[in-house]
């Protein structure tokens, strides 16, 4: 199995891809510069999308609970706090408090069912 390496040059895997039901939502734990940060991994088919767990609003999480996320009728990732809604292709606020801002992206690769760190940082 191929992992990629974080800051700390560990091999970071995030989550086996079966563990993420299709369509939904999981939180993973990654370290950057050596600081633990929560990871939103969101499953579409066999391709895994992330980002930090931070609202771009009032940089709270945005579960519900550890792992916990709401998704709304329309697909929208929304925000437990005060219900920013985010689409989940480039994580943009698409309604509510900070609309028109975006998550941060994190780069993660699938690689033979594991879902992997494949960068070094969230992009901006
Ligand atoms: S912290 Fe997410 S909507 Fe306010």
């Amino acid at each position: 199995m191929r992992t990629s390496l974080n800051n700390d040059g560990e091999s970071t895997l995030l989550a086996r891809l079966e563990q993420i039901e299709d369509g939904g939502f999981a939180e993973a734990e990654a370290r950057f510069d050596g600081t633990p940060e929560s990871v939103i991994l969101h499953r579409d088919g066999a391709a895994v999308r992330a980002w930090l767990n931070v609202c771009p609003h009032a940089g709270r999480r945005l579960d519900w609970a550890p792992g916990k996320f709401l998704k709304s009728k329309d697909g929208l990732l929304v925000c437990a706090v005060h219900g920013a809604s985010f689409e989940l292709q480039r994580g943009q606020c698409v309604a509510g408090p900070c609309r028109g801002d975006c998550l941060r992206a994190v780069p993660v690769e699938v690689h033979d069912g594991a879902v992997v760190l494949a960068g070094q940082a969230p992009a901006t």
